[in-house]
């Protein structure tokens, strides 16, 4: 790398998109984006020149944006992020309208969300009904101590478990909805080689079989955790609707709908329990 004496110098030799780079010199200096345009023939500082290197270096490597900030936006608020959590997605936003919806008309409605991760979901929806009682699980604590640091920083009341599924809530009062975004990509997709997903914890992205196993298991335990009329919304693939439909209606369920996102797939799936 040639020799560089200014911000503007050094953003124009990075490998990354200028918008990144500027990302990465504001996560340095912590200043805002309009603070690095004003200031961009400023001399550099040899300490911060070195910080920035080395994210840049990250960043180069494939490393997400997310994991190299600590944080991602999700529904208008900042989540911390660390490789001990998924990285919300923006498509995880529609399954919290759609559990939102399932409990309009239910005042001060048990929620429980399987697979917390970051604690996206709970958080969001447990700040978008306060009235709720929240309840999130997840088999890693390590992603479970995230989430609770995100409800205490967002100001979110909502209770932890931890355990496989169902295991930690035996015993406990009936949901009037289940909502998960569990881990569905098949053990053999090679998109789990690629991109951000090498970064992310393997046991958020898939079930190690067939992508529907956690879907299966969460599907098929749902009943016994329901109060009558609970409804039961899960995020899948965007080829796993059909299938996704299919155990519900095996489990049971009424008035199943799959919603289509803005690209037109059928991303979130929901029933209602009919008996
Ligand atoms: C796709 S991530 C979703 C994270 C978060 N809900 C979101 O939407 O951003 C799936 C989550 O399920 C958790 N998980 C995987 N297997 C599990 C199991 N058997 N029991 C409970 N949680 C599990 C993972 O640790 C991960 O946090």
């Amino acid at each position: 790398m040639a020799a560089t004496h200014t911000l503007r110098d050094r953003v124009a030799a990075s490998p990354l998109p200028r918008l990144e780079a500027h990302m990465l010199w504001q996560q340095v200096l912590g200043v805002p984006r309009s603070w690095l345009i004003a200031h961009d023939t400023d001399p550099l500082d040899p300490a911060h020149l070195a910080a920035y290197e080395a994210l840049e270096a990250r960043r180069a490597a494939g490393e997400p944006m997310a994991y190299i900030l600590g944080r991602r936006e999700f529904l208008g608020r900042e989540f911390r992020v660390t490789p001990d959590v998924l990285i919300p997605r923006p498509e995880t936003e529609q399954l919290v309208e759609a559990a939102l919806e399932a409990v309009a008309g239910c005042a001060a409605p048990r929620v429980l969300d399987l697979g917390t991760g970051s604690g996206a979901v709970a958080v969001s929806v447990a700040l978008a009904r306060p009235d709720a009682r929240v309840d999130a699980t997840d088999v890693s604590p390590a992603a479970l101590a995230i989430a609770a640091e995100n409800a205490r920083a967002l100001g979110a009341s909502l209770q932890f478990f931890h355990g496989n599924w169902y295991d930690s809530r035996l015993g406990s009062p009936q949901y009037d909805l289940i909502v998960s975004n569990p881990p569905y990509i098949h053990a053999r997709d090679p998109h789990l080689g690629q991109g951000d997903l090498r970064f992310e914890p393997p046991t958020a992205l898939t079930d190690g079989a067939d992508g529907l196993s956690a879907l299966r298991a969460i599907i098929d335990g749902a009943p016994r955790y329901l109060a009558p009329s609970g409804t039961v919304c899960v995020e899948h693939g965007w080829d796993q609707a059909g299938a996704v439909r299919r155990l519900l209606r095996r489990r049971g369920f009424a008035d199943i709908a799959s919603l289509r996102d803005l690209a037109g797939i059928e991303r979130v799936t929901r029933g209602r329990l009919s008996f």
